[in-house]
């Protein structure tokens, strides 16, 4: 009910919530990235420069994998709900995959940045900047005049978020009166806090997740389930219950 009648929801996702469509999430145990890879190597400034050709071969799979991933029922159903209900939703996505755009939701805010975007990795001193670049197989491009390598256009660990997404994020969060909180841990500041951000305004938050997160306690509703599944039934008409 209380989404139905709501004049301004807003959605938190993260991993979990493209876990149906094949995507690995992170901390998950045994299946999650970080338990099988170094975030220190393969996410952060520092690892990319020390080995720009293995970094960039990953996210070159993680890439593939991405593009080959449909959106699954949770991200239809988040679509949905902003069809029918115009200007009430707001998607705040931890993904770095283009799943809630290609389902739907073109205005979801990325917080973490767009894995398949290309940037440049350090900011260039010339002018004109970098503007043209070679590859060569299984390497990052790099600046034909001045050797400046393209990186993926994800946040790393220790960066800063992209400009005005956050802020953005939390504008929804403050005005929202519902707070979906989906497939995320709650392990990764600043995105966690935005449900304590939703809560302190007085919105209802309810969590789906099928496991414990660390930010369950801000949960006035905790739905232990997946996306795909329990997403489609809380959103559609009538049939919810929070
Ligand atoms: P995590 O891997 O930390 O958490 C994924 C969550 O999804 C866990 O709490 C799982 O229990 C839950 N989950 C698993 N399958 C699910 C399903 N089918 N439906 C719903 N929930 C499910 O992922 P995030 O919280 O997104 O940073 O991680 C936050 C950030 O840490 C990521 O954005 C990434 C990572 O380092 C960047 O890329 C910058």
């Amino acid at each position: 009910m209380r989404l139905q009648a709501a004049r301004r929801v807003c959605v938190l996702t993260g991993a979990g919530m493209s876990a149906e469509s094949g995507i690995a999430t992170f901390r998950d145990a045994l299946t999650g990235l970080w338990s099988r890879f170094d975030p220190a190597q393969l996410a952060s400034e520092q690892g990319f420069r020390a080995d720009p050709r293995t970094v960039w071969a990953w996210y070159a799979e993680r890439r593939d994998a991405m593009r080959a991933a449909q959106p699954n029922a949770g991200h239809h159903a988040l679509a949905d709900f902003a069809r029918r209900r115009r200007g009430v939703l707001t998607v705040v996505t931890q993904n770095v995959d283009d799943l809630h755009q290609r389902a739907g939701n073109t205005e979801a805010i990325r917080l973490h940045g767009d894995i398949l975007a290309d940037r440049w990795f350090d900011r260039c001193a010339r002018l004109p900047a970098c503007a043209t670049h070679e590859a060569e197989p299984g390497r990052p491009p790099r600046c034909a005049r001045c050797g400046n390598l393209v990186r993926p256009g994800v946040v790393w660990f220790g960066e800063m978020l992209p400009p005005g997404g956050l802020e953005a994020a939390e504008r929804a969060a403050a005005a929202s009166e519902v707070m979906l909180v989906v497939g995320t841990s709650g392990a990764v500041w600043p995105a966690a806090g935005l449900a304590s951000t939703a809560r302190q305004v007085g919105a209802w938050v309810v969590i789906v997740n099928p496991h414990p997160s660390e930010i369950d306690a801000q949960a006035h509703e905790v739905v232990r389930g997946t996306a795909a599944i329990e997403l489609p039934c809380l959103l559609s008409m009538g049939a919810d219950s929070s």
